[in-house]
């Protein structure tokens, strides 16, 4: 019998005119090309032509331990060989059961329970999901509203970019979402005519309680927020009040509180999540991803009260899963990134680096026409960029400032992570988040060559006719 000759793919698989592999889409920012990853170990990474590279941003605040940490390979091997897959409907896992104990005996009071997930987004999906269900089980069913703050960034799949406050996100994807109401993130740096940054974060506040009442509260499920910010805010910290009125707000109106800590969790902070120095103002929910996999296998979790999940299983559980979910392999490396993580103490190290790493960058600040601002929390840190620190005047959306930064970077053999919000519309930052392993030494490393690639740009700008205020 002949066969019917199988329909071709026309494109020959190789490479593409840059070198390229052709079959993927993928398209780096800028659309440089990137070299080819190799090997990692610790803070650096080496490319297939044998340079060295250090991640000063832990991949995308993800790589918490640094690369290659032989414990986290081996219980990744270890469950592996054991049972690399199993599905939570037929199995528990040792490996499930162990990362909920030891994720809710970190977590501080209120959160006793975890749902395991595959990574940020889905994490705010399914908290997202189990609020709705909760105010249903609770006969609160007309509450769906989630407020969500602008600028965020909650996630890329449609329910989580729903709650997102991206402008530029809204305008290509918002007709196919039910987009969210947005309240104001409470700048500290750049803050309206009039403001001081305490004065703006209690008007931000506030905003929140005006959105609620003119949605009806009654139609209000949550407000969700980064407690420290991620690249959406650059390191956003509010003052402590901030984070009590909101507290205090969602209470009176029956409004859950989400933190997200996708970024800010897993020990970012110096605290295993941000919310621990907020002792004030404690999440009904928190989601979690990045760093409590630390990159060694995707996982996120959502972090909830014992009472809520009581009663949305008593009305039949949750409806919501993935086939993915409490992954027994993503569980098994969570387990023990979380156990390296607290034996060697890198929650107290996160704090003692991250005020090396503050103080640098101040230096750095003090010595640079263009960075404006240093914030943030622990080794959760950012650097804001301007044309003039005198009156905060940003260098030219166009000049695409951070992703030029990166390139620079690059070339001196120092990864930066790099997104921009809103095309920039809020300011431009970066992010200087190196794993919590980092030492004093790889900080000076770090900040040496930012520096030198902050001077680079300065260059650049002055050579392209942006005025720089040089003081
Ligand atoms: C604060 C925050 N929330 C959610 C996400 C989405 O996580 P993921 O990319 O794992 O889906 C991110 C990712 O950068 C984030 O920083």
């Amino acid at each position: 019998m002949s066969r019917a000759a199988a329909p071709q793919n026309t494109d020959t698989p190789g490479r593409d005119q840059r070198g390229g592999p052709v079959q993927l889409f993928y398209t780096p920012a800028g659309g440089q090309r990137r070299p080819t990853i190799d090997r990692a170990e610790g803070l650096y990474m080496w490319d297939t032509e044998g340079r060295r590279y250090i991640d000063a941003c832990s991949g995308p605040v993800a790589s918490n331990l640094g690369h290659g940490n032989p414990r986290v390979i081996e219980a990744l091997v270890d469950q592996a060989r054991r049972a690399s897959f199993a599905f939570p409907a037929a199995f528990e896992s040792e490996a499930n059961a162990a990362l909920g104990d030891l994720v809710a005996s970190l977590a501080g009071p209120g959160l006793e329970r975890a749902f395991f997930v595959s990574g940020g987004s889905e994490a705010n999906e399914s908290a997202i999901k189990l609020a709705r269900q909760y105010a249903v089980a609770k006969g609160e069913g007309q509450r769906w509203k989630v407020i969500g703050r602008l600028p965020s960034y909650h996630g890329a799949t449609l329910g989580a970019l729903a709650v997102t406050g991206d402008p530029a996100a809204e305008e290509l994807f918002g007709p196919m979402m039910k987009l969210m109401p947005k309240v104001p993130a409470p700048f500290s740096y750049r803050v309206p005519e009039g403001y001081t940054a305490e004065t703006w974060a209690d008007e931000a506040a506030e905003a929140l309680d005006r959105e609620i009442l003119k949605q009806g509260p009654e139609t209000v499920l949550a407000f969700i927020m980064e407690p420290v910010g991620g690249l959406s805010t650059g390191a956003l910290v509010a003052p402590d009040a901030y984070y009590r009125r909101v507290r205090e707000i969602c209470n009176r109106h029956g409004v859950l509180l989400i933190y997200d800590e996708i970024m800010s969790g897993a020990g970012r902070t110096g605290s295993f999540l941000a919310a621990g120095h907020l002792p004030d103002a404690r999440p009904d929910l928190v989601t979690l991803a990045k760093g409590i996999s630390a990159g060694y296998a995707p996982l996120g979790a959502v972090l909830a009260p014992r009472d809520m999940v009581a009663l949305v299983a008593e009305r039949g559980g949750f409806a919501h899963g993935y086939t993915y979910f409490s992954n027994p392999l993503s569980c098994a490396v969570g387990l023990a990134v979380v156990r390296e993580m607290l034996d060697q103490d890198l929650m107290a190290n996160a704090q003692r680096m991250g005020a090396v790493l503050r103080e640098r960058l101040s230096t750095l600040m003090s010595r640079s026409p263009i960075v404006g601002d240093v914030r943030g929390k622990g080794l959760l840190m950012a650097i804001e960029l301007v044309a003039d620190k005198q009156t905060k005047a940003m260098i030219p959306v166009e000049r695409m400032a951070p992703y030029r930064v990166a390139d620079l970077a690059l070339e001196r053999g120092l990864i930066q992570y790099v997104r921009r919000t809103a095309n920039g519309i809020y300011g431009d930052w970066l992010m200087v988040t190196p794993p919590l392993i980092v030492t004093e030494a790889q900080i000076d490393e770090v900040v040496g060559i930012l520096g030198d690639c902050l001077n680079a740009l300065a260059a650049e700008l002055r050579t392209a006719g942006v005025a720089l205020g040089e003081t």
